[in-house]
């Protein structure tokens, strides 16, 4: 293994979509960010230098960081952040998995523009669970392009009280694509040789939204999700959170087609609310084989194109399906480690609530006299103004933090039913904390209360095992004995149903602070996340290391 060292320089840069112009915040001037890459086992060094007014913060999405948490990255949570003109060096091992995941801002909504991929190959020498592909595509990342600035949008949303803005379209690459007015010049295109098969790495940045994505006349085998390997199948659709990442491979057409095809995304929403409704495409891009000149179907103008046909917008049905048939490897070589003994069960509501609107004032709430909000366990999560890891690690909690997270919801009530009392919450810095080594099972329920989505939670730190999943009322008698402790997936978010529920199992064997919330960021904002902490254990390699010396100060 080696180490692997990057620069990120934050700067602002400008960019056009859609015949818009405006300024974002970029990686190296880059958008989407750069490509990490490294294999199992690597260091990976990334020097993070803030060239502009804003702090900033990098969260290195799905990286286990064990041991490593002072390199995690949410802001307030296990770093302050990176202010104007400072730098803080991100340092950690790759244990443990290969695949793909992620990395982009964790501070506001800056991850609208800052995010890239991690690319992780499996040691020298090791091969792959599946048939070798041939070529490893350009990695996929989708997105949400605003034409308006995000962090005005979300700082009127918080104001107001209601829905932010929705973007104005999904991107692959940052790409919106043909489909959109005035960006068929901003359309990607995949170069695929015929006869091949490729390795592709796809990853849902979007900011708000869950995403369906085929490609047309090709079908896809998926074979690793969040650096997990899965028992391979196939399928033309695949449904992705934000979040989360789907390895799949593609087999191209045996000999170059007369033909284009279209690669879509559009989302997935059970919800009332509005969303952006739309649908990205980009270009599948045959390259002729023999052609000196390389001609490829897009130039030659008078190919048919075709074009996927994805699931309904509300397809629950699907999506339901398409999450259940997802299974781990579970082979001698990649085994499923499900816990078993299970030292702490927790029972969490995630879902929306209200905040009363300030007198005087109109908000844009459920009601002009509301606010919108969201919880766990009835608790919506006030960010701290010093780090939690920090406060943690040097035992100064007082005024920080409470260890007073309740383990089960604090207004219970029927989950299917209307019953409006659990919009109720309070609020706090309420974290939970586990003994090293703790198996936990933890069961999430939405409360279904105020618009219906999925909400995907996703936790730092860990990967997890989800063992079981259902609609309506999670039935602690009867759901357990279904539990799948086989062969279930294993990954570090999950789209816990609109109206049902997911049961995950963890073992809490990585000491810090570890962040959990909705990977829609709006939900986020309203408080829809909490924090667990992680004791040392008592041997020397299961006790977090202090602090590196350039950790930012709040
Ligand atoms: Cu990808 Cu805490 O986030």
């Amino acid at each position: 293994s080696v180490t692997r060292h990057y620069q990120f320089d934050i700067k602002l840069q400008k960019v056009t979509r859609l015949c818009h112009t405006k300024t974002i915040v970029t990686v190296n001037g880059q958008f989407p960010g750069p490509r990490i890459i490294a294999r199992e086992g690597d260091r990976v060094v990334v020097k993070v230098v803030n060239h502009i007014k804003d702090n900033i913060t990098i969260h290195w999405h799905g990286i286990r960081q064990l041991r490593s948490g002072w390199a995690d990255g949410p802001a307030y949570v296990t770093q302050c952040p990176i202010q104007t003109g400072q730098s803080y060096v991100y340092n950690f091992t790759i244990v443990g998995q290969r695949g793909t995941l992620w990395w982009h801002a964790h501070v506001s909504w800056l991850r609208s523009t800052l995010y890239g991929p991690i690319v992780i190959l499996p040691k020298r020498n090791v091969p792959y669970p599946f048939p070798k592909p041939d070529l490893e595509a350009v990695p996929i990342i989708f997105g949400e392009w605003f034409n308006t600035d995000t962090e005005a949008i979300v700082n009127q949303a918080m104001r107001t009280g209601g829905g932010p803005n929705v973007s104005d379209a999904y991107t692959f690459n940052g790409l919106p694509g043909p489909l959109y007015n005035c960006s068929a010049q901003d359309t990607f295109r995949l170069k695929v040789k015929p006869g091949k098969t490729y390795l592709l790495r796809l990853i849902n940045a979007a900011l708000n939204d869950e995403l369906f994505f085929s490609i047309a006349n090709h079908t896809l085998t998926i074979v690793d999700v969040d650096a997990s390997y899965i028992k391979p199948f196939t399928t033309e659709t695949l449904l992705i959170t934000p979040g989360q990442t789907t390895n799949v491979l593609l087999k191209t057409k045996p000999h170059f087609p007369n033909a284009t095809f279209l690669m879509e995304a559009r989302p997935y929403a059970t919800g009332l609310g509005t969303f952006d409704n739309t649908t990205t495409a980009a270009i599948l891009e045959y390259e002729h084989p023999t052609s000196k000149k390389n001609k490829t179907t897009s130039n030659t103008k008078s190919f048919p194109v075709f074009r996927p046909t994805l699931p309904k917008l509300n397809d629950t049905s699907f999506a339901t399906k398409f999450s259940n048939t997802l299974r781990s490897l579970a082979s001698t070589r990649f085994p499923a480690n499900v816990p078993k003994k299970i030292n702490r069960r927790f029972f969490f509501t995630v879902g929306l609530g209200t905040n009363p609107c300030p007198k005087n004032q109109v908000c844009q709430g459920p009601t002009n006299t509301t606010k919108f909000a969201a919880s766990v366990n009835n608790v919506s999560f006030t960010m701290p103004t010093t780090a939690l890891l920090q406060a943690h690690f040097f035992n100064q909690s007082k005024g920080v933090y409470t260890t007073d997270f309740p383990s089960k919801p604090v207004f219970p009530f029927n989950y299917t039913g209307t019953a409006p009392n659990n919009t109720l919450l309070s609020h706090g810095t309420k974290v939970v904390v586990l003994p090293h080594n703790t198996e936990v099972e933890l069961v999430m329920q939405d409360t279904s209360i105020l618009g219906a989505e999925n909400h995907p939670l996703h936790l730092h730190g860990f990967n997890f095992y989800i063992v079981g999943s259902g609609f309506g009322n999670f039935d602690s008698n009867k759901d357990p004995a279904k539990f799948n402790l086989v062969d279930p997936v294993e990954r570090n978010t999950v789209g816990v149903p609109a109206g049902g529920w997911v049961a995950i199992r963890f073992l809490a064997d990585n000491p810090g602070v570890w962040f959990m919330h909705c990977h829609l960021e709006v939900h986020t904002s309203w408080g829809l996340k909490m924090a667990w902490i992680v004791l040392d254990g008592k041997l020397p390699n299961q006790k977090l290391p202090p602090p590196p010396s350039d950790l930012p100060k709040c």
